[in-house]
């Protein structure tokens, strides 16, 4: 989808479907905003008829599709109301534009346009930012299964922005193209995530991690099986060992050559220092059944997206390769599919990780964080990070928590966590911290094996984070529990059912303003 800014006067727009949002006012004392009042005059007045009736109060979400007599350039015009206009923030522009475009794809249009309010408490960059998240966002559709009907929602292609004013063009430009790419990429893991366990088997995901860095510049690695053996990788391969889709290693790195050419420049005496390192590691279970510790019939499709944390870290390095984030960043991703059959892992099996560290599997359903032990280690040892930070579906337990309102978040580093929090609060991905003590760590100790995968049901979220902990090393580390964020039954009005693609736009909203050199 093409987002466009511009200051056209809204009488002059051409488009198929033409939004004016509006901040919520007092009834009876209505003032339109005057460019608005000349549409409504060139159009034969339906929006002060509107308004007149009453029925129209531009409460948060409501709604209004007028088609004017008078025909001129747009043949619908849709009020939507902000509420009132102090609460208007960035969220309830992402929720606006979502509406927008949901509604103009309903009615197969083609093109919109949006006449922006003009708000005293936020700047131009951040509304265009903010709305063109939402129109990108809002829409999307996974639909790649379906045949399309003649009454089906058409894609929007075009959406153009029309401000009041503008004072700095170029920034509000950028802006929009910053909130297209962040909204893509989101996209990008919603679609992974949606995506059904048959066509999607490790390896494919491996394929699709390498198209996406095919397509931005990142480089890419995957370990096949045989290199997962030389490697060591014991747990990533016991997890997969039931599957006849054999497990994979993804590594995608964002500035790995410039990473390179600024080391050669120290060498011949340039002072600039070596860009730092930020890991993020992505759970891609591509299907978990439980494996031999299998689940109830109930609700298992959906898991079908226990790779979401994998899809977020794969929509991430997407996002920064394209936005050139000035860091070295890689991707590591531990692929596997998690199946009850003649060669799976058992409970009772002992297994030993990359690390050295032995794990007693007491459950194979807690396969998230064995794949997990060895991908956290495997970054920690060979990138050295500076910080790292890890998304997965872990737990049932953290959805108990928070439910579908906030992924957990767990951390040895406070600093680290409140920064994450932050980015959260940001982009309207509310990530909420959770306790993790030693004794977290403690209760995962097995009497046979170094570790066991699976505790009490006491503090289960806190618990499988103790369980990551212990594979970090001295990394300044985040655990996201996306359990119950990555998915959702509930449409929301820049989410459809299903894979939310959540943290992609956190993560990147972390990295933008990362400040490089001073340790987290
Ligand atoms: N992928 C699941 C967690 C999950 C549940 C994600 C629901 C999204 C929605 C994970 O692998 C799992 O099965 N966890 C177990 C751990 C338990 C066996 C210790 C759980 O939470 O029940
Ligand atoms: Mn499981
Ligand atoms: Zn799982």
């Amino acid at each position: 989808m093409k987002v466009a800014v511009d200051t056209r006067e809204a009488s002059e727009a051409t488009a198929d479907l033409l939004a004016v949002l509006l901040p919520q006012q007092d009834p009876g004392t209505w003032r339109l905003p005057n460019r608005v009042r000349r549409l409504d005059r060139a159009l034969g007045d339906p929006i002060s008829a509107a308004l007149g009736s009453g029925d129209f109060r531009a409460r948060e979400g409501q709604q209004l599709l007028i088609y004017p007599v008078a025909q001129g350039a747009v043949r619908r015009v849709l009020l939507l109301g902000l509420g009132p206009e102090p609460e208007v923030a960035a969220e309830s522009l992402r929720c606006a534009a979502g509406r927008v475009v949901r509604l103009a794809a309903s009615k197969r249009a083609a093109s919109v346009a949006v006449v922006v309010p003009t708000l005293r408490r936020l700047r131009a960059p951040l509304i265009s930012q903010s709305l063109a998240e939402g129109v990108v966002l809002g829409g999307y559709r996974f639909d790649a299964y379906q045949e399309p009907k003649s009454d089906s929602p058409k894609p929007v292609r075009s959406v153009t922005l029309l401000f009041e004013r503008l004072a700095d063009r170029r920034a509000a430009r950028a802006a929009a193209t910053r909130g297209t790419i962040l909204a893509e990429s989101q996209n990008v893991a919603r679609r992974l995530s949606n995506e059904p366990a048959n066509s999607l088997p490790p390896a494919v995901l491996a394929r699709e991690a390498q198209k996406v860095a095919r397509e931005v510049g990142l480089r890419s690695r995957v370990f096949d099986v045989a290199e997962l053996r030389r490697r060591k990788m014991g747990a990533l391969l016991a997890v997969g060992q039931g599957s006849i889709h054999g497990p994979r290693l993804i590594v995608l790195e964002h500035n790995a050559s410039g990473r390179a050419a600024t080391a050669r420049t120290q060498k011949s005496g340039t002072q600039k220092r070596a860009r730092p390192t930020v890991c993020l590691v992505g759970k891609g279970i591509t299907f978990d059944s439980g494996g031999i510790s299998i689940k109830p019939a109930q609700g298992m499709q959906e898991m079908k997206h226990d790779m979401s944390g994998a899809a977020a870290v794969i929509g991430a390095l997407r996002g920064a390769a394209q936005l050139r984030i000035p860091l070295h960043l890689v991707g590591v991703i531990a692929a596997a599919e998690n199946m009850p059959s003649g060669t799976a892992y058992r409970p009772g099996d002992v297994v030993r990780s990359m690390s050295g560290k032995t794990i007693e599997i007491v459950n194979t359903d807690a396969e998230g964080r064995v794949v997990l032990a060895d991908a956290l280690h495997y970054a920690s040892q060979e990138f050295a990070p500076q910080a790292m930070v890890d998304l997965a579906t872990l737990t049932g337990a953290c959805m108990v928590a928070l439910g579908p309102w906030a992924t957990g978040v767990f951390g040895n580093n406070e600093r680290l966590v409140d920064r994450i929090r932050r980015a959260g609060e940001i982009t309207g991905e509310r990530a909420w911290p959770m306790p993790l003590l030693p004794q977290h760590r403690e209760e995962m100790r097995s009497q046979i094996a170094d570790l066991k995968n699976a505790g009490g049901r006491a503090g289960g979220a806190s618990t499988a984070a103790g369980f990551l902990w212990s594979f970090v090393g001295d990394t300044p580390w985040v655990h996201l529990d996306i359990a119950g964020t990555g998915w959702t039954d509930k449409p929301r009005p820049y989410q459809p059912r299903g894979a939310t693609g959540v943290g992609v736009r956190l993560l990147l909203e972390l990295l933008l303003g990362w400040r490089g050199g001073r340790a987290v």
